[in-house]
C-alpha cells in the first residue's frame, strides 16, 4: 500500500505556466481610445478563454507525468504523442524511441540512411500522408531533420554556442534533453524556395504557407509560432511541426495555442 501512495506523492500530472490573461482597467481611466478598444478586445479574448477552457478537455494519460531529478522535471511517460517538451520538461537521457522509422518522403539529403531521416511509425505515417497531399496540390516538400538522440542534440547545441553564443543559441537550439526531435515526433521541413534550408524566409513562401495552413490536417501543429517566442522560448520556426495526432491538432489550430498554452487550457478527464 506504501509504494503507490508515494508514487502518487512523486508523480504529478504538469499543467505548465499559468496562461497570462489580461485583465481590464475598470475605469479606463487615463487611457486613449485606441488603448480602449484595446481593452475591449481582451474583454472578448477574456472571454473566448474561459468558454475555451470549459469546451476542452484531455484524458489524463495524454498529460506529463513527471518526476524532479536533480532539480529538473523529468517526463515519465515519454511515449505519451502530445509529451509536453520544452525547456521546463525533459526527457529522460536515455530515452530512444522503439518505433523509429524512415518515413517514405523526399529528403533534403536524399537516400543516405542516417539518424534525423527517422521519425516514430505513426508520424512518419502522417508525415507520408502530408507530403502526398501537398504534392497533390503541386506543393513540393522535403523533410530535413527528424530524430535526434540526446547525444546528437549536444554536439548540436555545442556547435550553435561555440558560433552564436550562449544566449542566442538557447532561443534557437533546445539544451540536451529538452527538444522535441528526442520524442521522434518532430520534424523540420524545408523547400527549393530557400534552397532547402530552416530559414524564417519559408514564411513566405507557398510551401511555407501550406504546411501552416493545413499541418494540422495531419496531425501536425506549427510548434514555434511567430509572436509566441516568449511562451515557446524559441524564436520563430516555420520550419519545424511536431507530430500530436489529428484528434487535438486541429483544435491546437484553431484556437491558435502553443502547446503551453494548450496544456494551460485544457481540462484533465
Ligand atoms: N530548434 C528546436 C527548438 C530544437 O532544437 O529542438
Ligand atoms: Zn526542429
Amino acid at each position: 500500500k506504501r509504494l503507490p501512495l508515494a508514487l502518487t506523492v512523486m508523480l504529478f500530472l504538469s499543467g505548465c505556466q499559468s496562461l497570462q490573461l489580461n485583465f481590464t482597467d475598470e475605469n479606463n481611466q487615463g487611457l486613449s481610445e485606441e488603448q480602449i478598444s484595446g481593452n475591449v478586445n481582451q474583454e472578448q479574448q477574456t472571454v473566448n478563454e474561459e468558454e475555451l477552457e470549459n469546451s476542452l478537455t484531455l484524458p489524463s494519460e495524454f498529460f506529463n507525468q513527471v518526476v524532479e531529478t536533480n532539480g529538473v522535471n523529468v517526463i515519465q511517460n515519454y511515449e505519451n504523442i502530445m509529451a509536453l517538451v520544452n525547456k521546463s520538461y525533459y526527457l529522460p537521457e536515455t530515452y530512444i524511441p522503439t518505433d523509429l522509422v524512415r518515413a517514405n518522403v523526399a529528403y533534403s539529403f536524399g537516400d543516405e540512411q542516417v539518424e534525423k531521416a527517422l521519425l516514430r511509425a505513426e508520424a512518419a505515417t502522417a508525415l507520408e500522408e502530408m507530403f502526398l497531399a501537398a504534392q497533390n496540390e503541386g506543393i513540393e516538400l522535403f523533410a530535413v531533420s527528424g530524430y535526434r538522440s540526446y547525444e546528437r542534440q549536444e554536439v548540436v547545441f555545442d556547435v550553435e554556442v561555440a558560433t552564436n553564443g550562449q544566449e542566442a543559441a538557447a532561443e534557437a537550439v533546445a539544451y540536451p534533453g529538452t527538444s522535441e526531435h528526442q520524442t521522434g515526433l518532430a520534424m523540420d521541413i524545408s523547400s527549393r524556395s530557400v534552397g532547402l534550408n530552416l530559414t524564417q524566409e519559408y514564411e513566405n513562401t507557398i510551401e511555407g504557407q501550406w504546411l501552416a495552413a493545413n499541418a494540422h490536417l495531419y496531425g501536425f501543429i506549427l510548434r514555434y509560432p511567430k509572436g509566441k517566442e516568449e511562451i515557446t522560448g524559441y524564436k520563430f520556426e516555420p520550419w519545424h511541426f511536431r507530430y500530436v495526432g489529428k484528434a487535438y491538432a486541429g483544435k491546437i489550430y484553431e484556437e491558435n495555442l502553443t502547446l503551453e498554452e494548450f496544456f494551460d487550457i485544457v481540462k484533465e478527464i
